[in-house]
C-alpha cells in the first residue's frame, strides 16, 4: 500500500517472541523483511496493524501460552475493528510449523501461519492478507536457503552483543524433542555469509558475537573452495575480525564436542570461557531411552577435557526431570552428576510430552507430583552451585563488556567472561567498551563491581587435550 508520494504508508508492527534466542534472531529478521512494506516496530500490541507471535513448541507450557496470547489479540482486534481499523494476525515459529492450519481452526483470529523455514515469504504473505487473502498457511521446508533471502540488519541500531544464527535444525532425534520436526534437518550457513554478517556487525559497534544453532557444534559449513568448515575453523576465522573481541556459541551436543573445539578454549583468547552443554539426565538407562547416544561417563570425560584446558570455564547445562520411566534412583543419579560437575548456570525442566515425539507414546509416564518434587530439589541444588560460582568471582578482577544502563541511575551493566551480569557505578561512555572491574559482591542474579585501571586478566592455560 502506498501513499500519494508513492512511499509505503506507515504501519505498526508488534512482534511477541517466545522461546529461544534463535526465535529472537528470527524476529529481528522478520521486522527487517517487513520494513520495505512500511512496517515499523511498536511495543504496543493493542495498537498494531500487524501482530506476529513468534512461537515456541518445545514444552507444553510454551505452546499453550500462544493460545492465551491469541485470546488477548482477538479482543484488541475487535476493539480496533469498532474504531474502523483492521489488524492482521500472524503466527510464526515452531507452533506454526507443528500445528499449521490447526491454529486457524482453533483460533480463527489468525490470518497467517508461517513456519521458520518460510520467513523469506513473509512479506508476500502479509501483502496477500492485506489484499484480503484469508487463512494463509506456509509451512513447507523449501529447498532454498532462507538466510540467503532474509535482509541484512539495518544501519543505526546500537548493539554491543549480537546473535548470529549459523546452523539450524537437528538430526539427533532425542525422543522427547520436537526440534527435528519443527526446525527440520541440520543445515549450516556458508562461512563466507557468516563472516560478512559479522564484519557488518563489527562496523556498527558490535564487540561480542554469540553463534546460534540448535546443534551449533555440529556446524559444518561449506567454504567457497568446497572445503568443509567445522565450528572450530569458523570461530578461528571470526576471531581474526579486529573489532570483534568476544565469541561465544550455543547450544552444543556432547557428541559433537570434538578435541579441536575443546582446544580452542585454551588457544583462542577471544573465545569466552563459557560452555552450554546439556546432559538432560544422569542415568544411562534414561539417556538411552532419550536416544542421547552418550553415557554419563562420556559426558564427564568431555567436561573433564574442557576443564583441563580451561580450568576456570563456566559450565552450563539443560536437565529434564521425570522423563518416562525415571525412578527415584535415576533421579538421584541426575543430582549426583550435577553435584560433581558443579554448574555455573543450569536450566531444568519437567518433562512434557510433546505430540508426535516417540517418548510421548511411552506408557510409564511419571506423575506430575513426582516431577514437581524432583524439579524443586534439583533447582535448589543448582541454585546453590550457581551462587557458589558467583561468590568465587568476588575479589577477582574481570574484564566486563558494558552493554547498557544498569538498574539504578548512574549505573551501567555488562557481562563478565563467564556471562555473569555485572553492575557498576560508572559513565555511560563505557557502554560498548571492555573495562577491568573488581568484583566486590555477588547478589542473587548479578555481581557488583567497581571500576579499576589495572589489568590482570589471566591468560588461558595451555595444555594438550
Ligand atoms: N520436555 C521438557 N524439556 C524439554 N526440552 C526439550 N524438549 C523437552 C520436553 N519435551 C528441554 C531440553 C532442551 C531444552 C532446550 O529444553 O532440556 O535442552
Ligand atoms: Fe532436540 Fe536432541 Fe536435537 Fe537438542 S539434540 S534439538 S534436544 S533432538
Amino acid at each position: 500500500m502506498s501513499n500519494k508520494l508513492g512511499m509505503p504508508s506507515r504501519k505498526k508492527l508488534h512482534i511477541k517472541t517466545f522461546g529461544c534466542q534463535m526465535n529472537a534472531y528470527d524476529s529481528e529478521r522478520m521486522a527487517e523483511a517487513l520494513e520495505p512494506a512500511g512496517y515499523r516496530l511498536t511495543d504496543d500490541a493493542d495498537d498494531a496493524d500487524l501482530v506476529i507471535l513468534n512461537t515456541c513448541h518445545i514444552r507444553e507450557k510454551a505452546a499453550e501460552k500462544v493460545y492465551s496470547e491469541l485470546g488477548r489479540v482477538r479482543l484488541a482486534k475487535a476493539r480496533r475493528r469498532n474504531e474502523g481499523r483492521d489488524t492482521l494476525v500472524a503466527v510464526a515459529g515452531c507452533v506454526a510449523q507443528a500445528e499449521g492450519r490447526e491454529i486457524i481452526a482453533r483460533s480463527p483470529v489468525v490470518d497467517i501461519v508461517v513456519g521458520p523455514q518460510s520467513y523469506h515469504r513473509l512479506a508476500d504473505l502479509v501483502a496477500e492478507a492485506v489484499r484480503g487473502g484469508k487463512g494463509l498457511v506456509e509451512t513447507e521446508f523449501p529447498a532454498e536457503d532462507k538466510f540467503a533471502h532474509l535482509p541484512a540488519r539495518p544501519q543505526g541500531k546500537v548493539q554491543v552483543s549480537a546473535f548470529v544464527t549459523v546452523q539450524e535444525g537437528c538430526d539427533k532425534f532425542c525422543t522427547f524433542c520436537v526440534v527435528p520436526y519443527t526446525r527440520g534437518a541440520e543445515f549450516s550457513r556458508a562461512p563466507s555469509e557468516i563472516v560478512a554478517e559479522v564484519k557488518r556487525l563489527a562496523t556498527r559497534g558490535v564487540r561480542e558475537i554469540t553463534l546460534l544453532g540448535q546443534n551449533v557444534n555440529a556446524y559444518h559449513g561449506r567454504g567457497d573452495d568446497g572445503a568443509d568448515w567445522p565450528l572450530a575453523k569458523l570461530l578461528r576465522r571470526l576471531a581474526q575480525i579486529p573489532d570483534i573481541d568476544r565469541l561465544r556459541y550455543t547450544t552444543s551436543h556432547p557428541r559433537d564436542m570434538d578435541d579441536e573445539l575443546i582446544a580452542l578454549f585454551a588457544g583462542e583468547k577471544k573465545l569466552m570461557p563459557y560452555l552450554h552443554l546439556p546432559f538432560q539426565a544422569g542415568s544411562d538407562r534414561i539417556l538411552a531411552a532419550m536416544n542421547r547416544k552418550h553415557t554419563i561417563a562420556e559426558y564427564e570425560e568431555t567436561i573433564g577435557k574442557v576443564r583441563l584446558v580451561r580450568p576456570d570455564i563456566a559450565l552450563s547445562t539443560d536437565i529434564i526431570v521425570g522423563f518416562p520411566g525415571e525412578t527415584d534412583a535415576d533421579f538421584e543419579l541426575t543430582l549426583a552428576i550435577a553435584r560433581r560437575a558443579h554448574f555455573a548456570q543450569a536450566f531444568s525442566f519437567k518433562y512434557s510430552a510433546r505430540p508426535g515425539t516417540p517418548a510421548a507414546k511411552l506408557e510409564n509416564q511419571v506423575p506430575e507430583e513426582a516431577k514437581r518434587e524432583r524439579l524443586a530439589i534439583l533447582q535448589s541444588q543448582l541454585d546453590s552451585h550457581r551462587h557458589a560460582f558467583d561468590r568465587d568471582t568476588v575479589g577477582r578482577k574481570l574484564p566486563v563488556l558494558f552493554e547498557g544502563r544498569g538498574r539504578k541511575p548512574g549505573q551501567i551493566a555488562g557481562r563478565s567472561p563467564y556471562l555473569q551480569t555485572v553492575h557498576i557505578d560508572g559513565p555511560e561512555t563505557l557502554i560498548g567498551e571492555i573495562a577491568e572491574v573488581d568484583i566486590v559482591a555477588a547478589g542473587p542474579n548479578s555481581l557488583t563491581g567497581v571500576i579499576n585501571s589495572g589489568f590482570e586478566w589471566r591468560e588461558p592455560v595451555q595444555a594438550a587435550v
